[in-house]
């Protein structure tokens, strides 16, 4: 038996590991599976973990309000030290690009424990954008035991950062095998389907429903502002169009949006003078996934998104100016606007107007995998620890 801790701090994290908790635990002859949680996200993580149904091992409980990044870093290295004392795991494993998965991978370093990254090799190669999210991949990345490489551009990254390459696995990215289980319990629980209809029951079928998130640190300021501008434009200017906006709780990007979109936060939803901006608190994933089938285009600077637009055929305005994903571009299926306010506004409206443009961005491939990366790390992680 292999004793596997699995690093959880926000809400990607959660989304991106439950398959794999789910395939470790399935083979329990071999794992011994411990989950941690960090919740460097409070509420925005214990949503995905509720629906997950994933049982935390630990938790840190690290999240103040408006954390720096030097107390989010600190906090979760000081605590991760007795948990890795007292659990000695065979390996650490983190996902992703965040101050968990990095600071993890560092505690785990200091005490010569093993440690697996999933979803690695992403690079814009611009250590401020993501900020500070490329610097945490690039330093994980030269961490880590064993490196999981969503796709085959992941990869190359990797060999070309001095990576061995019988260390590295491509597998798909397990967002998607997230989406495909979300999905299926949603197909398969007419009392969900019930809660979600009812939960959404202002919005009009003879209006296409554009889905927005933003929360970027490089879009702090200025960007999100000219977010939240270009959004009244396009309600201004499409009167079959309404929007919802489920607003990230950090309070940077709280602010700006409910300033200039909202009236004061008084509740679970906000709608503007025009009532078509539906600002409203962060939804469960299940939630989430709901609006994104129902959803016309979407709107966003997320990472998770680029990856899961493509599997539900929704064209995605990325407001970034690059991306470590450039599968979901070169694949068509999200086009890269910035956060210049005009610019957005353009591209909008031609998506709303131009059926060609429209369809030229969905495709029947999805880059980023076919729903089975989960499995194909569980079974990496047998042949790494010679099972098989
Ligand atoms: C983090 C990740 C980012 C990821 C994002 C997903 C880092 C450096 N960044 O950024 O890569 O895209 O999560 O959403 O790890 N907050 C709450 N409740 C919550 C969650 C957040 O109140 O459940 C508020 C708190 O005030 C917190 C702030 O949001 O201090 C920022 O959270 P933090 O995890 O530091 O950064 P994110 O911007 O969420
Ligand atoms: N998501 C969610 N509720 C929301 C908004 C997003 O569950 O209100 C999900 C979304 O489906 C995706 C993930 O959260 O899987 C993206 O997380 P986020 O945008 O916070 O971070 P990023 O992907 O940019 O790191």
């Amino acid at each position: 038996m292999k004793k596997i801790l699995v690093m959880l701090g926000t809400r990607p994290d959660a989304i991106k590991m439950a398959p794999v908790v789910d395939c470790l635990k399935r083979r329990d002859s071999f794992f011994d599976v411990k989950v941690c949680v960090t919740a460097q996200h409070r509420e925005m993580i214990d949503q995905v973990i509720r629906f997950f149904s994933i049982q935390p091992d630990y938790d840190l409980n690290v999240m103040k309000i408006n954390q720096t990044l030097f107390r989010s870093t600190s906090r979760i290295l000081l605590r991760m030290k007795g948990v890795l004392e007292k659990e000695r795991p065979d390996m650490v494993l983190v996902q992703g690009d965040t101050t968990t998965s990095f600071v993890s991978s560092l505690a785990a370093f200091y005490l010569n424990i093993s440690i697996g990254h999933i979803e690695a090799g992403l690079r814009t190669q611009d250590k401020y954008q993501p900020f500070p999210e490329e610097i945490n991949r690039r330093l994980t990345t030269h961490i880590a035991d064993i490196h999981f490489a969503p796709t085959q551009i992941a990869r190359k990254n990797l060999i070309t950062e001095g990576i061995q390459e019988s260390k590295i696995y491509v597998t798909g990215n397990t967002v998607v095998d997230a989406l495909l289980m979300a999905n299926k319990k949603i197909q398969d629980d007419s009392s969900i389907q019930n809660r979600l209809t009812s939960l959404f029951d202002y919005l009009r079928d003879d209006y296409k429903l554009i889905l927005v998130t933003a929360h970027r640190r490089e879009n702090f300021g200025q960007g999100i502002e000219n977010i939240c501008l270009a959004l009244k434009d396009i309600i201004e200017k499409h009167s079959n169009v309404e929007i919802v906006y489920p607003v990230h709780l950090n309070p940077n990007v709280q602010e700006p949006v409910y300033r200039i979109l909202g009236v004061t936060q008084n509740g679970e939803k906000t709608t503007d003078s025009s009532g078509r901006i539906h600002l409203i608190k962060p939804l469960s994933y299940e939630s989430f996934i709901y609006l994104l089938n129902k959803s016309y285009l979407v709107m966003s600077d997320s990472g998770g998104l680029q990856e899961e637009t493509p599997t539900l055929k929704k064209p995605l305005l990325l407001m970034r100016n690059c991306t470590e994903r450039p599968e979901a571009i070169e694949a068509g299926t999200a086009l890269l606007v910035g956060t210049d306010r005009d610019f957005i506004l353009s591209e909008v409206s031609q998506l709303l107007s131009d059926k060609k443009k429209y369809n030229s961005m969905l495709t029947d491939r999805n880059p980023f995998g076919d729903g089975k990366a989960a499995e194909k790390i569980a079974d990496s992680l047998l042949s790494y620890f010679n099972f098989k």
